[in-house]
Order: structure tokens, then sequence, then C-alpha cells
């Protein structure tokens, strides 16, 4: 295994949820290529002699030594493998890679491990299929019901339930899995960077010191389909007229309020060219570095949606999560030395760390340089070194908390 590269194992997975027209890939939850992904990440652990086990949401955890021997010792790396709609080759499969290829390093110079050694694949981590975000670690942590989450439909309205058992699964088995979780001692997720922070502070990795406040809100708005030829334009009741003043909305609100909110999604029924739209959806994700300026931006948009007859659903909310910060500390001393830690930086994006963290497992990012800040696009990129690096770092992470 050793002398393989994050790039080599980026490209086998090249050719997984492909699509063809942009370049990124649809890599989307409980699907075939869904299911090739964990066959993937089955057969790497194999080929490195780890056991694969899976929680009841069907997170896959792979082990050096045994979890179970000492509860709450492990240390564990990973990501996910799935993606956003036409999303680029490193948000999530960079930290899996590179979980896969430390534990190649530590092996090659003959580390043995003190604590378990853990990598994990969160299922369904960017919610692009069924609309919730970091759903396998929400699942296991309790943060999202089982129930709720079996009733959630895809765009083809496929309920989890269904695409479960048409993946051989039981939507009985999902849960909360306090078990899988009691195994972990220290979480740590390396991911690429999703902005620019890095470029600016001139360093190939950082470290994470908290997450965004963030949110997803549905909008629904109400109409009437008729004729576009015949309807007079006082007769007519347009769902589109309040989604579109919802998206200007979300602008205004948004500088108003210094925050971010993004309408990326929406839907229009009946969706003919010639029929006046009876029924169109928004979804709208807002964050920011305040909660409040969050809250006050989504006050705006409900009073300008409610105008419209808009009907608004919260899907996910999740609050400013902090990482635990002796751990950041550490991290920072250990990849950059006393005199020069490594940077220490926040972030918008969303991360099953995160969901970790704020059920109380000891939780840290390693952020690796992405030379454009692009991310959620086929231009994301991180260059060969830096990736190199974010592998010795994290090899190094891992070596140190599993040292005792
Ligand atoms: C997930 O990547 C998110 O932050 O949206
Ligand atoms: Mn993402
Ligand atoms: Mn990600
Ligand atoms: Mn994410």
């Amino acid at each position: 295994m050793s002398g393989r590269r994050v790039a080599d194992l980026l490209a086998d997975l090249e050719p997984v949820g492909r699509d063809g027209g942009t370049g990124g890939f649809r890599r989307y939850a409980w699907t075939r290529d869904d299911h090739e992904l964990g066959s993937w990440f089955e057969a790497e652990c194999a080929a490195r002699g780890l056991a694969v086990t899976e929680d009841r949401a069907g997170n896959q955890w792979a082990w050096w030594g045994d979890p179970d021997a000492t509860p709450g010792r492990a240390v564990v790396a990973g990501s996910h493998l799935d993606s956003v709609p036409d999303g680029g080759a490193f948000d999530g499969p960079l930290g899996v890679v590179s979980a896969l290829l430390a534990v190649d390093r530590l092996r090659s110079r003959g580390f043995v491990p003190a604590r378990p050694i853990g990598i994990a694949r969160f299922v369904d981590e960017e919610g692009a299929r069924f609309g919730v975000a970091c759903a396998g670690s929400r699942l296991i942590t309790g943060k999202l019901a089982a129930d709720r989450a079996l009733g959630l439909a895809d765009a083809d309205g496929i309920t989890l339930a269904e695409a479960l058992r048409s993946a051989g699964r039981r939507p009985d088995d999902l849960g909360p899995d306090p078990q899988a979780l009691a195994r972990i001692g220290t979480f740590v997720e390396l991911h690429v960077e999703q902005g620019k922070g890095l470029i600016d502070l001139d360093a190939p990795v950082g470290v994470g010191s908290d997450i965004w406040p963030h949110g997803r809100w549905r909008f629904d708005f109400p109409g009437v389909a008729d004729h576009a030829g015949t309807t007079a334009l006082a007769d007519r009741s347009d769902a589109l007229l309040g989604l579109a003043r919802l998206v200007l909305a979300a602008r205004t609100a948004a500088e108003r309020n210094g925050c971010l909110a993004t309408v990326g999604k929406t839907r229009v029924q009946p969706g003919g060219v010639n029929a006046i739209p009876s029924a169109a959806t928004a979804w709208l994700d807002a964050r920011g570095s305040a909660e409040e300026a969050v809250r006050a931006a989504l006050a705006d948009l409900t009073a300008s949606a409610a105008a419209d007859g808009g009907v608004i659903t919260e899907e996910s909310w999740t609050p400013v999560t902090r990482f635990d910060r002796d751990l950041a500390t550490r991290l920072a001393t250990l990849l950059g030395g006393v005199d020069q830690p490594a940077p220490v930086l926040g972030t918008g994006a969303g991360h099953d760390a995160g969901i970790l963290a704020r059920a109380g497992i000891p939780t840290a990012m390693i952020f690796v340089r992405n030379p454009t800040g692009v991310s959620h696009s086929p231009a994301e990129h991180a260059e060969p070194d830096d990736c190199e690096a974010g592998v010795d770092a994290l090899a190094a992470v891992l070596a140190d908390l599993a040292s005792d």
C-alpha cells in the first residue's frame, strides 16, 4: 500500500458518479454510485487488513485494533464520499483517502498504536438527495429522528425508506447508535478548505476552530394553473412570482443583516412553458458568523414570503459549533511547532465533524489549502503537494493522539 498518493486514490474514484456534461460528480446517497463508493472503501480497507463495521445509519468504520476492547479510546479520522450536484473531486473524498494513506504511512514507519485507530466514511453528508445535510452523523447522534428521516423524499418522490429497501437494507435498522459513538475517543476530519483562508495565510494546512451557524428552509408558494395565452394578467395567481421575490429578498436580507443567504434549488409545477405555475418551491440556505444575523435575515424573508402566501418549513438548523479548543491548539502546535503553530481558522461549511462535536465527542478538523477557494463546483481543487502535506499532517496527528 505504501507509495500510493492522494491523486492515485482519487483517480480510482474518478469514474464513479461522473457527470459527463460538467466534469463534476453526482454521487447521491443510497444510489448505485453510492454503493460502489462503499464497496471501494471496503476493498481499500480489506487490502489493508482493516475490519469494516457499519452503524445503524450505514456509516462505515474500519478498524486498526479492536475499538470494543477499550471503548472510548479510539482515534478516528474520516469524512464522506457523496457529493453535491456537479460537485468537485475533493469535498469529502480527500478526507477518506487521506485517512487511508495516513494509516499506510504510519505502518510503513513501524508505528504501533496504543489506541485503536479508525477510518470513517459517513453516508449522505451533503443531503443532496433527501435534503438534510450530514444525515448519517445526525442519525447516529439522535439529531435526526429515524421516522422523520425515513419519510424524506427525493426529487422523484422516492422516500429514504424506499431507497434503503432498494439498496437491500432494512429501514427499521435506522436510528441512534450510542454504541458506535462510544468507541470514539477523538475524531479528526481532514477536508479541502472551501474558502481562501489558507491562501491568504500562505499555509498548506490549517486547523479548524469553529463552524458557522447554518440552516436550510423550504418555501412553498401557491398558485393556480391556467393557460399562458388566454389568462389576463389581472386574473392570474402565479406561484413563481412569490419565489422570484424571495430570491431577490434573500440577497437584500443577507446584505442588510451581514450574513449569507442562497436559493440554490427550486421546483416549479406543472413546469410547462405555456402554463401558469400552480406551485413553486424554493430551498434557502442561510449561514453567518453570528446566529442573530441569520435569524434576522430569516425574519425578513418570512415576512416577504408570507405576503405571497408562502409556507415555510425548517429542514435543518445547526447552531455554531466550536471545536475542542485544547485539541485545536495541540494540533496547531504539533503541525507548525511552538513558535509558528499552524493557522487555526473557522469555516462556513458544514461537516460531520461538527455534528460529532455537538454530540460531545472531542473533535478536530484539518483543512488543506484550496488554490482558488472554489468548492461545490467541478472547479474545486487542491494541489498534489498540499494533499500530501495533508496526509503527513493527519498521520502526525493520529500518531500523536494514538500513542498513549
Ligand atoms: C456541506 O458541504 C455544506 O456546508 O453545505
Ligand atoms: Mn460539501
Ligand atoms: Mn464535505
Ligand atoms: Mn460539508
